[in-house]
């Protein structure tokens, strides 16, 4: 018997990330099926991938894409997230006094509530006889114990709240899917719309294209085990303490 037809499934192809992550996918040729969802349909995709809308504050949509695979995910990555929204009036916070519950409430809601109802929805179907892959993009800033600047507070306490989620979820993953691997990753600062008010000051170098995050990041999947499940990992597959 040969190996299993390898599936992968990826939300927020219409991101920088996600889109250089479909794209690499695509290109490695190690996925018989790659799926790439957004909010509307993603452009550009490469021919062989199947694309699906999704929000993240829709769980029927969740629900209906995971339903439409063909057979069970192999990768699940989630490549979505909020750090700032002009036309909703929502900027990262440098001070206690600019904190507003809306801005916390909907930072919470896509970062850290919408991919932990897409775990929800994937983590069951997860192939228990072989390796498999749950990975969100979190942030550095979402580590508590790394914290030393403050500032951001809405979007550094959804990360830590998505970070919280993994862990746990993980931990509960390994009870039914030993070989299953949920990780948390830090792209780098990446020329992205999320990064692009914020990126002054990024030393020459450490401003990384789409594709060479989505590089990166794969090569730190790649050489994750079940043992680090649970985990923050940054680009360079460091591991970054909660
Ligand atoms: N860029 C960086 O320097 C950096 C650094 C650290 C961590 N990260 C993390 O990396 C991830 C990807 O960021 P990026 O740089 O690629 O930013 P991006 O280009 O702005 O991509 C973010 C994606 O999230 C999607 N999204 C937002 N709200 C959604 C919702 N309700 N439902 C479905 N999709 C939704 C957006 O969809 P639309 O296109 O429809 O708006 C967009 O495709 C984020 O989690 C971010 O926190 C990035």
């Amino acid at each position: 018997m040969g190996e299993p037809a390898r599936t992968a499934m990826i939300f927020g192809a219409g991101g920088g990330i996600g889109a250089a992550l479909v794209r690499r996918l695509a290109e490695s040729g190690g996925f018989a099926a790659i799926h790439a969802g957004a909010r509307t349909a993603p452009a550009h995709l490469p021919g062989s991938v199947v694309p699906f809308r999704f929000d993240l504050e829709d769980e029927g949509s969740i629900a209906a894409a995971v339903a439409a695979l063909a057979g069970p995910p192999d990768l699940v990555f989630v490549a979505t997230g909020v750090l700032h929204d002009t036309a909703a009036s929502i900027a990262p916070e440098k001070s206690y006094r600019q904190v507003r519950g809306d801005t916390l409430a909907h930072l919470f809601q896509v970062n850290a509530i919408g991919p932990a109802i897409i775990a929800r929805h994937t983590l069951p179907l997860l192939p228990r006889d072989r390796r498999a892959v749950f990975a969100v993009l979190s942030a550095r800033v979402g580590s508590i114990a790394d914290n030393r600047l403050g500032g951001w507070h809405s979007y550094r306490a959804s990360k830590a709240a998505l970070n919280m989620l993994v862990r746990s979820f993980a931990i509960e993953q390994a009870r039914t899917h030993p070989q299953a691997i949920v990780a948390a990753l830090h792209p780098g600062t990446v020329d992205t719309g999320l990064s692009a008010p914020f990126q002054r000051g990024v030393p020459a170098g450490k401003l990384f294209s789409p594709d060479q995050s989505a590089g990166y990041l794969l090569d730190v999947l790649d050489g994750l085990t079940p043992a680090d499940s649970g985990g923050l990992f940054a680009w360079d597959g460091t591991r970054i303490a909660y």
